[in-house]
């Protein structure tokens, strides 16, 4: 049910790779309420093709961009701000990719190349991106930058490796900026911390079904699906939430703050009697 929550919003929105992406039921949830959207993402991932079926559906222009090139960047904004037809109230950072954890590198065997690498796709292209914006001055105030994080910021997961290091500098990001987007522009900035989800990220990381089903079992609500994030997204952007700057916002169920639940005590209790 659509209550036009974004109607006369404006926005980009990086890293729709297929419809399973949490960007991509982004988009269709910002369409739904009302929102207009300039759809982004690396050129090499054009070239799947499926990102032109959400632009006709949400009725998009797309602009390629590689997060980590400032080149890229400016002219996203640049054209964005003519195709939108002026400046823009919201942006959705939903980027991440570490070699390291794609070629299944021990953490004590990481390249340090693919390391900065994964600094830079997954957590410093947010840096750039709003300094991007600040710099175009691109951004109407009260508006809105998220990016989506993982609780490896705060908690180890070892095959998740450089990618919890990148996390945290994610959100470290989104303090820094966010102090300082709020007084240049009156922006929010904010990372959403989301429970373990399928997507072409997701499942590309060793163990992804266990930790998937334990962060289920832990979390009263159980794991907040793609959809459920999306539509914490669009309430991010709305001006419901015009004061909440500056956070990690946790959307996991519950998962964050539960010790144990009676499904992981039931489940113990199995593994033991086999
Ligand atoms: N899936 C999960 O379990 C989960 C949980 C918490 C947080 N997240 C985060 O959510 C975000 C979105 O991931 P997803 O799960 O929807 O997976 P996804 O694979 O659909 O999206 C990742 C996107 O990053 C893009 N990307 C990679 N390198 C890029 C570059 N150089 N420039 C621009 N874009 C680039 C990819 O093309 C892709 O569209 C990521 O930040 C991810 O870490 C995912």
């Amino acid at each position: 049910m659509a209550n036009n929550l974004l109607k006369g919003k404006k926005g980009i929105i990086f890293g729709a790779l297929d419809e399973n992406s949490i960007a991509w039921k982004t988009a269709l949830k910002v369409h739904e309420e009302g929102g207009k959207i300039v759809l982004t993402n690396a050129p090499i991932a054009m070239r799947l093709g499926e990102i032109n079926k959400l632009a006709e559906t949400v009725g998009a222009e797309i602009i390629p961009a590689d997060a980590t090139s400032m080149k890229d960047l400016e002219n996203l904004f640049q054209k964005s701000l003519e195709l939108l037809n002026g400046k823009i109230d919201f942006v959705l950072h939903s980027i991440g990719m570490s070699p390291n954890v794609r070629k299944a590198k021990a953490y004590g065997d990481l390249n340090y190349e693919w390391f900065h690498k994964t600094l830079d796709i997954s957590a410093m292209s947010f840096h750039r991106v709003m300094q991007t914006a600040e710099k175009l001055d691109t951004m109407n105030e009260w508006g809105s930058v998220i990016a989506l994080s993982y609780i490896a910021a705060q908690r180890t997961y070892p095959d998740y490796s450089d990618m919890g290091n990148a996390k945290a500098l994610l959100e470290s990001i989104a303090r820094s900026y966010g102090y300082r987007f709020a007084k240049s522009k009156k922006v929010r900035v904010n990372t959403i911390s989301q429970s373990p989800t399928i997507t072409r990220a997701g499942t590309g990381i060793t163990g992804f079904d266990a930790f998937l089903d334990y962060a289920d079992k832990l979390s009263p609500l159980g794991n907040a699906s793609a959809e459920d994030c999306a539509n914490y997204i669009v309430v991010m952007f709305s001006d419901l939430t015009r004061m909440v700057t500056m956070q990690n916002l946790m959307h996991d169920g519950g998962f964050s703050t539960s010790g144990i639940t009676d499904e992981i005590v039931e489940m113990l209790y199995e593994i033991k009697s086999e």
